[in-house]
């Protein structure tokens, strides 16, 4: 098992390794002891893992509820935390008692941000089960639900207290969201780790526990660094600005590591032809994302995928920050004139 120490405005924990759900209830009573737990999971996780986590938790002492919503980025919605919220309220939960998020990305914006909120906030844990929540979404605190105009909208800075990755769960994903997964953990190589790039393309040969817990170590360190995203936490949007604004144009039919796997192969590209990246770069990515069974082309408008851009929550005034790798395992953040960012494209298509 490794252990990752965070050092946030609220310090915390990730655990990464096999059998964790079993002891779960006794890690998280080590900081909770014998509090209320709501465990917040979708209707595709809480079956197969829901009992487990429930039976460590009363285990160790908890009083456990549960709020199980249906799977899909359509549920990460105000209405869902309604609902959670009002469940909460209903059982005289109080600061001191805890929600778990166990599940994806969706379930754990969504428990952190119920979390966030509730009686101004109270503590969480995240337990994901997707390889992309695990490197990702479960650390670093950004919760968020989606609003009409676009996804994660709405939504707090909120850290949780302990993360633990059960990577047995990792064994019940899907082919698509293991490369959902793969896409972001690329991304962490292009961004700093040209080793970790290297491993991640021959994913197949190298220990899945040692390189997520090496993109969480390169997300803490950029996080620590920037907890709310003035700066260089800019630089883990690598491949998501366009690759938003492909999820968007696909009307979300693409999962989001496969926009984040074409926006990544599109800026790469676009780099290379400005003659801001070492020439060659580009096909290397391009190969490592193939060799993940990740896309690294769209065929949607340039014109379309500029507009989508540019109503990324990230573009400020005239400029929108676009994050350039220079070589792999460097990368910086670009600032270009909206005008700019069709040509970018356009270069990177
Ligand atoms: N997922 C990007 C971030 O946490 O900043």
């Amino acid at each position: 098992m490794q252990i990752i120490k965070v050092n946030t405005s609220t310090s915390y924990e990730v655990h990464i390794g096999k059998g964790l759900l079993e002891s779960a209830g006794e890690k998280i009573a080590a900081l909770f002891p014998r509090n209320r737990a709501m465990i917040v999971s979708d209707d595709i996780v809480f079956p197969l893992y829901g009992e487990k986590l429930t039976k460590s938790l009363e285990d160790a002492g908890f009083a456990c509820s549960n709020f199980v919503f249906e799977n899909g980025e359509e549920r990460k919605r105000i209405s869902t935390i309604e609902a959670l919220l009002e469940q909460m309220a209903e059982a005289h939960f109080t600061r001191s008692d805890i929600i778990v998020a166990l599940g994806g990305g969706v379930v754990g914006d969504m428990a952190g941000f119920a979390a966030a909120i509730f009686l101004r906030g109270i503590s969480y844990v995240q337990v994901p089960t997707t390889l992309l929540a695990a490197v990702d979404s479960s650390v670093g605190g950004k919760t968020a639900v989606d609003l009409s105009r676009g996804k994660n909208l709405c939504g707090a800075f909120w850290q949780p207290r302990l993360v633990l990755c059960d990577t047995d769960t990792l064994d019940t994903l899907k082919e698509v969201n293991v490369q959902d997964g793969l896409a972001e953990m690329l991304k962490y190589g292009v961004i700093c780790d040209r080793d970790l790039f290297d491993k991640v393309k021959n994913y197949k040969n190298n220990d899945m526990e040692a390189l997520i817990a090496r993109c969480v170590e390169i997300k803490r360190d950029i996080v620590s660094g920037d907890e709310f995203d003035r700066g260089q936490r800019m630089l883990l949007n690598l491949g998501h600005t366009i690759g938003h604004a492909v999820e968007a144009a696909s009307e979300f039919t693409l999962t989001h590591g496969h926009g984040v796997a074409t926006g990544l192969a599109i800026i790469a590209r676009a780099a290379e032809k400005k003659g801001m990246a070492r020439v060659g770069m580009a096909k290397e990515i391009e190969d490592a994302l193939i060799s993940c069974g990740l896309p690294t082309k769209t065929d949607y408008d340039t014109d379309m995928l500029a507009t989508l851009t540019l109503s990324d929550k990230k573009s400020s005034g005239d400029s929108i920050s676009l994050i350039i790798p220079l070589e792999i395992g460097n990368t910086v953040i670009h600032k270009v004139l909206r005008t700019e960012v069709k040509d970018f494209i356009e270069a990177g298509k």
